[in-house]
């Protein structure tokens, strides 16, 4: 299996603190906010990684992170010419790059200290039995906020619906920014049609793996996305200096 990080955007939303830096390079309370998927990866055991970001800023990123071997892991980057064509959009560059391998997709600002390794022995066994498989990992909140995706589960863990930033959620289970792939997902990424927002929704791609019944999913108990908002970004810093402090970050 391999990884791909995707570090590319434009970040209006933490404007002015992106003017000039790309927000994966912004602090959450002692490292780069970049380093907490890139510590994911190596607590999952995945040694290549694409880091997906655009040309402005790839730069920074490999004078920060350079060949990955901090990280143990080897590092390449690609340059994202379209930042604002969503996130299915993105990972399309990630195809050469996989070469017929799974691969695990995390967003950049997304933190959590859940060890993946367990979940993709789960996915694994079933894209070796079945031929296909994907999975999403959801979260309870306590307030679910309209800025995610929401998965409704039954009580077995089996997906009923995924829906998109909703008005009425159905569940209070955000769909986090980590995402396994088996490697048809570049095909199912061409079926794609942009959204309302003009972008290739990952939930349109998951909606095609549930239909299809190879959508796999885990809940996992902490995750913050420290790009959404000035308060989000505030709550990551102060949330990950606690959990460094309890020794589980
Ligand atoms: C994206 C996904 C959304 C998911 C979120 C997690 O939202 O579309 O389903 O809950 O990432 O970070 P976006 O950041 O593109 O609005």
């Amino acid at each position: 299996m391999k990884g791909v990080i995707l570090a590319g955007g434009l970040a209006t939303r933490l404007r002015p603190l992106t003017l000039v830096t790309n927000k994966h390079l912004l602090p959450v309370y002692r490292k780069p906010m970049i380093y907490y998927p890139m510590e994911a990866m190596k607590r999952a055991g995945i040694k290549e990684v694409l880091l997906i970001t655009s040309g402005d800023h790839v730069g920074d990123f490999a004078n920060l992170l350079k060949s990955g071997e901090e990280f143990h892991l080897r590092l390449y980057y690609a340059i994202q010419q379209n930042s604002a064509g969503g996130i299915a959009d993105a990972i399309k560059l990630a195809e050469e790059f996989a070469h017929d391998e799974p691969i695990l997709v995390i967003l950049g600002d997304n933190i959590f200290h859940f060890d993946l390794k367990e979940s993709i022995k789960k996915f694994t066994k079933r894209y070796a039995d079945h031929g296909k498989a994907a999975m999403v990992f959801g979260v309870h909140l306590d307030m679910l906020a309209r800025q995610y995706g929401v998965i409704d589960i039954d009580k077995k863990g089996n997906v009923l619906s995924i829906e998109e930033k909703p008005k009425d959620p159905k569940s209070d289970i955000a769909q986090t920014g980590v995402y396994l792939y088996d490697n048809r997902v570049f095909d199912s990424i061409r079926k794609l049609k942009p959204s309302a927002r003009g972008q290739l929704e990952v939930t349109d791609l998951n909606n095609q793996y549930l239909r299809e019944g190879s959508l796999l999913c885990d809940v996992i108990d902490w995750w913050v996305d420290a790009g959404t908002s000035h308060d989000e970004l505030l709550r990551a810093n102060i949330q990950v200096a606690q959990l460094v402090k309890e020794g589980k970050l």
